[in-house]
């Protein structure tokens, strides 16, 4: 039982005052003496697909729309995705991208062509947004620009050409034409991505053709203006290296020249097979369990990957990305299959926060994670429907790390720690990590990933702390969402904690994450 007191239960935001528990499982101290890496705050960064709904009607709804918007944009999800201050957005796919024409997205709109996302529903594309409404809403966000170009039905001459469009500063053609489109001053990118899933969707390569392709591309695809975006190249899914070794023995030349950057995919799907998910919600304690399990393997996918890294890239320039991640499930009924709507729960939040805590323990080496996707889309931020909106349990968990962007790791050991079990098999019950922000402030967040079972855990902590205070998000079932009628039954409530002697003790419940500023 959690000692509660100055509790308020009509209250949006609840605050809890808990005190000391007597008798912890986990037992964590933070060595504040040691700093790990600083958190790239591109870690929390999003990616967005011409896929479904999660543009057309997400984000973009034209100036015409009845839903309240400014130039075109909804203005109640800009606002949302404005507190979680997105660091980068991936932009426009996915398996899209290797179908995308950068032509067919400028100029007036109403000018634009019809084409057709053979990829996602087979559905009409009318191009009305395109480069310079991406780059706009990464300019109203206050984000960095990743875009990906088309290597599957592209060519390197139009890769060429559109970066040319967007960063040069000159009085070429190209450079013209973006400024006839209403865009005087070149946008900064500053990330360029060279195809998406080569090894599948986008063109079905083996590894050493892709690395072939990949320099042809890395040669003539370059920013202008001294602009010197971070040249991504596609890897690979999975714990498989083959791809990272590929790439790095095939393109060492072109990796020195210039900054750059692996990355990966990886999904999380509760039964592990893609034909057959499993569903959103609506499930029991083994598809809960088997989720986080999963989940997990990001783990091994980094640890592998970077141990090849640090073999051949011992100076650390060439970073590990995972631009595509997060829960994928069975589409829910009713909705388009090609659409990937599904909904998101309190398990969504805690693969959240584990994904969280695994790319900051790497963070030397992760510099980059793109959640799939920002709205509408697998495991995104936001849903909508029409005019309504509802924000989802891991936007929270997005939100409640925002302190963590840009903060410099603090070491934790574990000096005791209780296992989850479940039909035999274990994961550890408590996840945690630590950082000191920009303003020297000391973060904390934890997890427990339990469906049931509440946690005690102390926190051996630096002397000068009194005190704790920060935010809880839990859930009251395994599948507990926010919902267009019930939009805040899984929001985070502030709590506060004292410390004593040097020691915080608390008690996590089940199936929750918990973010603390230490002071
Ligand atoms: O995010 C949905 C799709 O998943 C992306 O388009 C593709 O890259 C991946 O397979």
């Amino acid at each position: 039982m959690i000692p509660i007191r100055n509790i308020s239960c009509c209250a949006l935001f609840v605050s809890l005052v808990l005190s000391r528990v007597a008798g912890a499982d986990t037992r964590i101290e933070i060595v504040v003496d040691q700093q790990g890496p600083v958190i790239n705050k591109d870690i929390y960064g999003q990616f967005m697909e011409h896929l479904g709904r999660g543009i057309y009607e997400g984000i973009w709804v034209g100036e015409d729309s009845d839903i309240p918007n400014t130039n075109g944009f909804r203005n109640d999800v800009v606002g949302a995705l404005k507190e979680l201050h997105v660091p980068v957005l991936r932009w426009p796919g996915g398996c899209f991208a290797d179908q995308y024409h950068w032509r067919d997205g400028i100029g007036p709109r109403d000018e634009r062509p019809v084409t057709l996302n053979k990829n996602w529903g087979g559905v009409s594309e009318n191009n009305h947004f395109g480069t310079h409404e991406y780059f706009e809403l990464v300019e109203i966000l206050g984000a960095d620009a990743y875009v990906n170009i088309n290597v599957g039905t592209g060519t390197i001459g139009e890769a060429a050409d559109w970066l040319e469009y967007m960063t040069s500063d000159s009085e070429s053609s190209l450079a013209n034409l973006r400024r006839t489109n209403g865009r005087e001053e070149p946008w900064q990118v500053s990330h360029v991505g060279i195809g998406n899933e080569t090894w599948g969707c986008g063109g079905t390569m083996t590894p050493e053709y892709y690395t072939s392709v990949f320099k042809h591309y890395a040669t003539f695809a370059k920013a202008t203006g001294g602009q010197e975006p971070v040249v991504v190249a596609s890897g690979f899914s999975d714990e498989s290296t083959e791809w990272t070794e590929a790439i790095l023995t095939g393109v060492p030349d072109i990796f020195s020249m210039n900054y750059g950057a692996i990355s990966h995919h990886f999904y999380t799907i509760p039964s592990g097979d893609f034909s057959n998910k499993g569903a959103s919600t609506g499930f029991g304690e083994d598809e809960w369990f088997s989720t986080l399990s999963n989940t997990l393997r990001m783990r091994h996918i980094i640890e592998a990957n970077v141990a090849v890294l640090d073999e051949h890239d011992p100076e650390n320039n060439v970073a590990f990305y995972v631009d595509e991640w997060g829960t994928w499930y069975d589409v829910e009924e009713g909705e388009t299959p090609g659409f990937l709507y599904q909904q998101n729960t309190i398990r969504d939040a805690v693969v959240a926060a584990l994904n969280m805590n695994l790319f900051h323990e790497y963070a030397e080496r992760v510099q980059m994670t793109n959640i799939a996707q920002m709205v509408n889309v697998l495991q995104a931020m936001i849903l909508t429907d029409e005019e309504q909106m509802v924000l989802t349990p891991t936007y929270h968990v997005y939100k409640m790390y925002v302190p963590f962007q840009d903060a410099t790791s603090i070491p934790l050991k574990i000096r005791e720690d209780s296992k989850y079990t479940y039909d035999g098999e274990s994961i550890p019950k408590v996840s945690a990590t630590a950082a000191q922000n920009k303003n020297g402030k000391l973060h904390i967040a934890l997890v427990n990933s339990h469906a049931s079972a509440p946690e005690n855990i102390e926190v051996e902590l630096p002397d000068d702390i009194g005190s704790a205070s920060g935010q809880l998000l839990t859930g009251d079932s395994l599948d507990a969402r926010n919902n267009f009628d019930e939009p805040a039954r899984v929001i985070p409530v502030d709590v506060s904690y004292l410390a004593e002697e040097g020691r915080l003790s608390l008690s996590i419940p089940a199936r929750s994450v918990l973010v603390l500023k230490l002071e």
